[in-house]
């Protein structure tokens, strides 16, 4: 994002870039910032969303204020150190204490749809759960539902039952699995005060001392999938995603095969995601978006 030797200066260094966010250390830190870079199917898109990674960055930041009584997080500060100048990171920075990264993804879902909804239909459970019968696209489920995957480094995640979710976190399965439920449902019920629905989410979560931290991004629309609460009331089985959602379902009916080459994005998708994303952080923290509104326009 930016030649190395002005960053030298700063005594910057870069560590490596993730699919989303680039990654650098600064004295004792980790630094992320969040690119314009979109992923879908484990792949990099060759497009990128313009301001995208303002608009999640504030949106992940806007949360991990909301939800710091619930779990601590790695985040430091947002602000660059003074004397720092690096206009092009302007708030897309996030300055985090670095952890090691627990290799799950801990997701929660609240509603039958995506790979939940998939899995009902074929086989009436999600996860390792069973589901009442007879329930529609997007309905609420009787519960929100920890159901992890492995967070692979390269290719695809792979859904965990529990025994080996419980190996793999040992002591700690069960406090993770209480803090990922009672985030997703504080997340839930903010979101619905401010007209969203949230679906379902994914929390990415490090060690530090012993300690369990919150890491990452944090309910964005990247990570989690959104409905408007105007469209569930009106019709719960045709509402437009305000998510990544909307690009795996353009990939899918343009017919791409998942494989290289990786197919650009019509004009069209591109500003509809931008909408989308925007409309999210317009909802969620309407302070945040005005704040940083000259950046994205
Ligand atoms: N506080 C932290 N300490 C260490 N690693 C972190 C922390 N927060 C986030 N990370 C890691 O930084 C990376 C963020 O970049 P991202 O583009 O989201 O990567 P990915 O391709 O893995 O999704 C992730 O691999 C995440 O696990
Ligand atoms: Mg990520």
């Amino acid at each position: 994002m930016l030649p190395s030797k002005d960053l030298e200066i700063y005594g910057i260094r870069k560590i490596r870039s993730g699919k989303v966010r680039d990654l650098f250390s600064w004295k004792n830190e980790l630094w992320m910032v969040t690119s314009d870079r979109l992923s879908a199917f484990d792949y990099i898109l060759p497009d990128e969303i313009p301001a995208k990674g303002i608009i999640l960055n504030q949106i992940a930041l806007g949360w991990f204020e909301k939800t710091s009584l619930i779990c601590p997080n790695a985040l430091l500060s947002e602000e660059l150190p003074e004397g720092v100048e690096l206009p092009e990171w302007e708030a897309r920075l996030m300055r985090v204490l670095p952890c090691d990264p627990l290799p799950v993804e801990f997701i929660v879902r609240g509603y039958l749809v995506g790979g939940g909804w998939k899995q009902y239909v074929e086989k009436g459970i999600v996860g390792d759960y069973s589901i009442p019968k007879n329930l529609a696209y997007g309905s609420p489920l009787p519960e929100p539902l920890f159901t992890p995957t492995t967070k692979a480094r390269e290719g695809h995640d792979q859904p965990l039952d529990e025994k080996t979710a419980k190996n793999i976190l040992g002591d700690n399965y069960e406090r993770l699995k209480t803090l990922a439920l009672n985030l997703y449902l504080h997340g839930k019920n903010y979101a619905l005060k401010k007209g969203l629905i949230l679906l379902d989410t994914k929390f990415e979560f490090g060690i530090r001392d012993g300690k369990i931290y919150l890491i990452d991004e944090l309910i964005t629309p990247d990570s989690s999938r959104f409905w408007l609460s105007e469209e569930f009331e009106r019709d719960k089985t045709a509402c437009a995603h305000y998510d990544k959602q909307i690009v795996r379902d353009y990939l899918e009916k343009i017919g791409w095969n998942k494989q290289p080459p990786i197919p650009r994005l019509s004009q069209q998708i591109i500003k509809e995601m931008q909408q989308r994303y925007k409309e999210v952080l317009s909802r969620l923290f309407p302070e945040r978006l005005k704040k940083v509104t000259a950046l994205i326009d």
